[in-house]
């Protein structure tokens, strides 16, 4: 499917309600499900990777109703789980299969995972070393897709440095030492998402976090209902749209404000965004609120190598924004962002320059060159079917006066398969097949 844009507005005023955060979705069942009983899960997003989850944990045993954004959960608990569920297929979703990774291992589980083609590019080596460490049996094409785990005993606890910054080996490692053994200790070079401690905390598990190191063991789980946040990452291409338009206000409500998560915003303010958050409450352990954005002038930054864990998924948006900045924006050190759904920094570069804008991968750092301003021109972005590169250059489409296409737009199902009815304020824009 591709998407046209055809024409772009300006003076846009609007408050919008977001679909639940992705990385809290899939939290909500894989960690949420390992307590026994009965709890609902409300604002539930309906993107492809959230559902790949959903999928999973049901194979697991999980009876879980949907009635529209709300899922109605019944687990048997780990202890109850479906020793030999097969096949999982966690499609696009690398927190799917990582995450679950840790379930399966911890809970000794016989099952093969699969992917889609990209998930089945991505390195797996950093769950299976670890796993592995501490007493799992899993098989693997070279550290790639399939996985196949085999039956073993309970797992060990691990004392782990972790040699990558990425929340979603720590979040499986977490799982697996929940599972385990003993105490579970990880320490973090530069800080990642923080979800997973937040729900087992919610959920009553034995864990503590100070700076930099997380321990857990076992313990009794208390199921509780769980609200999923506006998702703040896809906030961020509403917000993106915002700045670089004409006299546009938008506001975002409900929206997650976990303050790893809002980086990105804390950089916007660095450019210069004309951007506020204001926190209104705690909803299971997490910070929700409301965003204000305006139209903005904004100026190139130097964003340092241990502020790039916290914003990975927001550097194709930022870079975005960083065309239209005053001056030149450098992400140091961003290869970690080769191992996506895309090599993003190819996507990145290769689609900025199909706007007419340069770009710069170098000694590992991504340079954006700025002061551009609008163009008038026929723009065909290939998002390399991943969902966060097509949705940043619809963004940057506000840019254009001539038509934008992209390309394979449905990728985009996989986090946020409402954009159309979203992006409609700032565009008239159509696809065809
Ligand atoms: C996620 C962690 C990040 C992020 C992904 C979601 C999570 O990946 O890119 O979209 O929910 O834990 P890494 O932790 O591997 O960097």
């Amino acid at each position: 499917m591709r998407l046209i844009v055809n024409e772009v507005r300006d003076n846009v005023k609007q408050s919008f309600n977001l679909p639940g955060d992705k990385s809290i979705a899939h939290r909500s069942l894989i960690i949420g499900s390992l307590a026994k009983g009965r709890y609902k899960i409300e604002n539930f997003p309906m993107g492809l990777d959230c559902l790949a989850t959903l999928d999973c944990v049901r194979k697991l045993g999980v009876n879980a109703e949907m009635k529209e954004n709300t899922i109605f959960v019944n687990s048997p608990g780990y202890e109850g789980f479906n020793k030999y569920p097969g096949i999982l297929d966690a499609k696009n979703s690398g927190t799917t299969v990582r995450l679950m990774s840790g379930v399966l291992a911890g809970c000794g589980i016989k099952a093969s995972f699969i992917g889609d083609e990209s998930l089945s590019r991505r390195p797996m080596k950093r769950i299976i070393n670890p796993l592995e460490k501490m007493g799992a049996k899993i098989k693997s094409c070279e550290g790639l897709l399939p996985l196949k785990f085999e039956e073993n005993s309970k797992l060990k606890d691990i004392n782990y440095q972790m040699p990558v910054a990425s929340a979603q080996v720590k979040s499986c490692l977490l799982i697996a030492g929940f599972l385990g053994e003993g105490e579970t200790v990880i320490k973090e070079q530069s800080p990642t998402r923080d979800h997973s401690e937040r729900m087992f905390k919610y959920i009553s598990a034995s864990i503590n976090k100070e700076d930099n190191i997380i321990k857990i063991k076992n313990s009794e789980l208390k199921c509780k209902d769980i609200y999923v946040p506006g998702d703040i990452s896809t906030a961020a291409f509403l917000i993106a749209t915002a700045i670089i338009s004409n006299n546009c206000e938008l506001v975002l409500e409900n929206v997650l404000l976990n303050p790893g998560r809002k980086n990105y915003i804390d950089i916007l303010k660095d450019m210069g965004a004309n951007i506020e958050v204001y926190i209104k409450e705690k909803v299971n352990e997490e910070e929700i609120g409301i965003i204000k954005v305006k139209s903005s002038n904004i100026h190139g930054i130097t964003i340092s190598s241990e502020r790039i864990p916290n914003i990975i998924d927001e550097i194709p948006i930022l870079s975005v924004i960083s065309a239209f900045a005053k001056g030149t924006t450098v992400f140091e050190e961003v290869d970690e962002l080769k191992y996506k759904e895309s090599n993003r920094i190819e996507a990145i570069i290769d689609n900025l320059k199909a706007f007419g804008v340069k770009s710069q991968h170098i000694n590992s750092n991504l340079i954006i060159y700025g002061d551009n301003d609008y163009i008038d021109a026929e723009v065909t972005v290939n998002p390399k079917k991943d969902h966060r590169i097509a949705l940043s250059f619809l963004a940057m489409a506000a840019k254009n006066k001539g038509k934008t296409y992209i390309e394979n737009f449905e990728c985009t199902e996989i986090s946020f398969p409402e954009a159309i009815d979203y992006f409609k304020c700032f565009y008239d824009l159509y696809t065809e097949q």
